[in-house]
């Protein structure tokens, strides 16, 4: 087992009409959570560090940890850099040895996006790394009022498929109404699966990538209020629309927000259950397990990555 590039995943999930997980890592217990269900699933699967999960572990922690996981489930993994802000953060993470990096300057103008993920591109692919980029604001949909406000917000498909051609670039994020966090949609949950089409249309085999695409679980919600949590309203997208998107060309779907509720719904679930307890491992043995149950269930019925590895 190795660290693996995204590009034999994604031409393999975009021919067969699934999308690989993106699953963010900041510790031992996601680490392992999100492995023991890819193993269970025989899926494929991408572990992606933000510079926040940089930060509070630190790289040496998750590359160790990371390849403790591969000895011990026999898998191959991506590791993939999340939001990479700038080429440097891209370059350090080249150097560790990560083997798929994020370039996200989609907040800058065009011309300075573009600039900046051909660095990022030129940098990474001499070192045998690929890179994803993202052109686009991710905002509900619901927060752009009207049709000129959604063309600002939400990638141009022409603007997309130039953005790939001058770049180089191996994967693109796009904006179509997904955002991050569990607060995603003011009403109804919609997608633009209409400038999806048209973006694939101009890109077809082109690797596609969504984030703020957590779907919110409702029973997670529910858990984490009814033990003295505060996430009333919380919404996500609606695992009918993922699995569309996984059939339209969207090869990797980014998962946080899910993990974050399992574990924190887990283990409020414990402190009132059980408040004499303060033994780490009574809480977060069960957290590390709702974390598996939560990733194996999407793999399966979600984004249809079960099964998928040899
Ligand atoms: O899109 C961002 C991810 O959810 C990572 O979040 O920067 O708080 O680690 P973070
Ligand atoms: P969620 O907040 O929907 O989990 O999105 C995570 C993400 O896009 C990480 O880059
Ligand atoms: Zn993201």
């Amino acid at each position: 087992m190795a660290l693996i590039t995204s590009t034999e995943m994604f031409k393999k999930a975009i021919a067969g009409k699934y999308a690989v997980g993106a699953f963010n890592v900041n510790n031992m217990e996601i680490i392992q959570g999100i492995m023991e269900a890819a193993q269970q699933e025989r899926s494929p699967l991408i572990l992606q560090v933000s510079a926040g999960a940089r930060k509070y572990a630190k790289p040496i922690y998750l590359m160790k940890l990371v390849e403790a996981a591969m000895i011990d489930t026999g898998l191959d993994v991506c590791l993939h850099l999340d939001h990479g802000e700038n080429f440097e953060i891209c370059k350090q993470c080249v150097d560790d040895g990560f083997s798929s990096v994020m370039i996200d300057a989609s907040s800058r103008p065009y011309e300075e996006n573009i600039a900046e993920t051909k660095k990022v591109v030129e940098y990474a692919h001499a070192h045998g790394v690929v890179v994803e980029a993202e052109l686009g604001k991710l905002a509900g949909i619901e927060d752009a009022v009207n049709v000129s406000a959604a063309d600002a917000a939400f990638t141009d498909p022409e603007q997309a498929a130039d953005f790939v051609a001058k770049t180089g670039v191996d994967s693109l994020a796009i904006a179509i109404g997904t955002s991050h966090g569990a607060y995603k949609f003011k009403g109804e949950p919609r997608l633009d699966f209409e400038r999806l089409e048209k973006v694939t249309s101009l890109m077809p085999g082109f690797p596609i990538v969504l984030h703020g695409a957590s779907s919110v679980p409702q029973y997670l919600v529910e858990r984490c209020n009814s033990f003295g949590g505060q996430i009333p309203g919380a919404q996500g997208v609606p695992e009918e629309m993922l699995r569309k998107a996984a059939t339209m060309g969207v090869a990797k779907i980014n998962i946080d927000t899910d993990i974050r509720l399992a574990v924190t719904s887990t283990i409020r679930q414990v402190f009132v259950e059980q408040p004499e307890v303060f033994d780490p491992r009574t809480y977060l043995k069960p957290a590390r397990e709702a974390i598996k149950d939560m990733v194996a269930h999407k793999m399966r019925d979600v984004l249809g990555s079960s099964g998928k590895i040899d």
